[in-house]
């Protein structure tokens, strides 16, 4: 099963997978209004919502087709093969077993073997191994298998392929996607890995993988540290565990020694160490049992998400020594995202975060973009984080992030950005927090039967997010008969039919804000804002459209959601009156001729706010 994030937005085959059944199957449930689209895309909170309506029984009649128990399709992880020339052995080694296994577990252990042999710590001969290791005689006992069992042999005549973890790749692949994504079980290609490393670990470190899968971040820690006692790694899952502990047993030949690595639930089992060096790539979004989730309430009651990569990052930190360092892969998510509010307050007045590296999307089936954050188990009141956004490179102070109303680390915001948004706010300003009343879109439950394409008897207009323009509303392409008792979701019809309000566009990733004096009905994505206070609404709607408010918006959340919580942050400036009447007056031109502004109001508003020419152009840039 892939997993899916809230925010991120995902094909029709993406959610044929996830939930196990034929795209045509979803574009149905997208006719039938069972999934819920907004502006033709698929946001990963409407595939939850629908899995969650059919896995309640909710919705019993989709329940037999979508796959609850999730889809038992294998996949191979292409990014974690680091030289492309091994893909086409790896397909055919995964064909052949493919086929013949019935037990991965077994499979795996008979690989194992035939690595070992591969890299000369053993010899084969007529059913049966020697070594003269006793390491790997003990490491074998273990295992419990008849290593003359014919079904399995050809096992030990197939070529592995020369890569660093030949038979996690293996592993991978013959998991099934339902379990990989349960579990979290994506493994970091090599060159991220190398490079969370190669910055901070040093030779006679202490190192620890809390999650090591089937040991990446061990290998990696090898080309580093000379004593294989100093590296450490646990992991829930038993056959990873074995597979790692093999390629560190690889990995120093020469030493004869039973690695640190052990099957343990880390997060509740494990709580002391005295680490210099950690880093893994944690699992997200996992689910824990009842009895899992009332331990991490008691160890980590700081952690009200109930994430497990939150748990992880606290965990990792309190198993450092003091000055040690931890480099995590995150989604980014994390950065900005409410629900993680609480790990951000965590790590934010007493640990220093040196770097924070945007790395974008790079695991196959997992659409999320990712970050790695390096942070060090030390309380600094000044410190500056270095932030890698694609080609730029800045530092920002790590207090300023403490400073924003949700603990946001904004690492879109560079210090030229700052001094925008800081004179900005400087100006004494209102906000809406407190100031409005917010209506959502209308949803019918059943767009095909209530909603016409041209107007009927006792129809009205109704304007979803794409008929809503800057500053305007654009003619009517829907028509419904308003009768709200039988619809899913409603606002209280006063709000709809407040003299004035405004409508804007909820999924978008501009600021796009319309006035109304129509009372019209707003549809899915379209919601509605209507002010109480003693502030001019078109002021409001010419800053909330300005490529000035648009730059806010985009530095501060970078969401392709216009939230609430957003728009209550948006500074709303103490004016002259002779300024209110000339933005109110512009705005009420372009609303009347139904226009875009020509820039004429855009400078204006940059006026109003002392913006510089330079400053101008990185808004402008930044909305083209
Ligand atoms: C995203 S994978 C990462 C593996 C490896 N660290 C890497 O980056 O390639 C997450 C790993 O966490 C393991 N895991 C999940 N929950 C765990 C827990 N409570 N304790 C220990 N390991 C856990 C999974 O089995 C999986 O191997």
């Amino acid at each position: 099963m892939i997993t899916i994030h809230n925010e991120s937005i995902y094909t029709t085959k993406q959610a044929a997978e996830f939930f196990g059944v034929s795209n045509a199957t979803i574009l149905n449930w997208i006719k039938t209004s069972h999934l819920v689209v907004h502006d033709k895309k698929i946001f990963g909170s409407e595939i939850l919502s629908l899995h969650d309506k059919i896995s309640s029984g909710e919705i019993q009649k989709l329940k037999k087709r979508a796959n609850k128990s999730g889809n038992k399709r294998t996949f191979s992880p292409d990014e974690y093969i680091h030289e492309k020339k091994h893909t086409k052995s790896f397909k055919q080694i995964l064909t052949g077993i493919e086929k013949n296994t019935q037990n991965v577990e077994l499979t795996i252990k008979f690989l194992l073997i035939n690595y070992l042999e591969k890299n000369g710590l053993l010899v084969i001969n007529e059913g049966s191994y020697s070594t003269n290791k006793k390491s790997i005689i003990d490491e074998i006992a273990s295992w419990n298998i008849d290593i003359s069992d014919v079904n399995h042999h050809y096992l030990l005549d197939i070529t592995l392929p020369d890569h660093h973890d030949p038979v996690g790749f293996i592993y991978q692949s013959l998991f099934s996607e339902g379990s990989k994504s349960k579990q979290g079980s994506y493994y970091t290609p090599l060159a991220i890995v190398q490079n969370m490393i190669k910055d901070s670990l040093h030779s006679t470190d202490k190192a620890l993988d809390p999650c090591c899968g089937t040991g990446q971040f061990l290998l990696a820690f090898a080309d580093t540290i000379t004593d294989p006692e100093n590296i450490y790694g646990y992991d829930i899952d038993p056959v990873a565990v074995l597979i790692a502990r093999i390629n560190i047993i690889v990995r120093f030949k020469e030493h004869d020694f039973s690695p640190h690595i052990f099957c343990i639930n880390s997060l509740c089992d494990l709580n002391s160490g005295t680490f210099d060096f950690i880093a893994t790539n944690p699992p997200w979004g996992s689910h824990f049992t009842k009895n899992e989730c009332k331990k991490l309430k008691s160890h980590y009651p700081m952690i009200l998400s109930g994430e497990s990569f939150s748990y992880f990052l606290v965990l990792c930190l309190s198993l450092l020594k003091e000055n040690g360092f931890v480099s995590l892969i995150l989604p980014e998510s994390f950065l900005h995202v409410k629900t993680h509010k609480d790990i951000r307050d965590f790590i934010i007045d007493d640990y220093s975060i040196h770097q924070i590296h945007d790395l974008g999307t790079v695991f196959k089936n997992v659409f999320t973009p990712v970050i790695r954050i390096d942070i060090q188990k030390k309380k600094e009141a000044d410190n500056c984080v270095t932030v890698l956004d694609g080609e730029s490179r800045f530092s920002t102070r790590q207090s300023d992030w403490k400073n924003s109303d949700q603990t946001i680390f904004s690492i879109h915001i560079t210090n030229d950005d700052k001094k925008i948004i800081d004179s900005v706010y400087s100006l004494k300003h209102l906000t809406l927090a407190h100031n409005a009343h917010w209506a959502l879109g209308i949803v019918t439950g059943n767009n095909r039967d209530f909603i016409r394409k041209e107007p009927f008897p006792g129809s009205e207009p109704i304007y979803t997010g794409k008929e809503i323009s800057h500053y305007y509303l654009n003619d009517p392409v829907n028509f419904i008969r308003f009768t709200p008792e039988i619809f899913q979701q409603v606002a209280p019809v006063s709000l709809y039919r407040s003299a004035e309000k405004i409508v804007y566009r909820f999924i978008s990733k501009d600021l796009v804000f319309a006035y109304d004096s129509n009372q019209v009905l707003p549809l899915n994505s379209a919601n509605c804002i209507i002010p109480h206070l003693n502030y001019p609404i078109k002021v409001i709607v010419g800053l909330f459209n300005s490529s000035l408010y648009n730059f806010l918006f985009k530095k501060q959340f970078s969401s392709i959601k216009v939230l609430r919580n957003h728009i209550e942050t948006l500074p709303l400036p103490l004016l002259s009156s002779e300024q209110y009447t000339a933005i109110s007056s512009l705005v009420n031109e372009l609303i009347e001729n139904k226009k875009n502004d020509d820039g004429t109001l855009d400078e204006f508003i940059f006026d109003c706010f002392g913006i510089t020419e330079n400053n101008r152009e990185i808004c402008r840039k930044l909305n083209r």
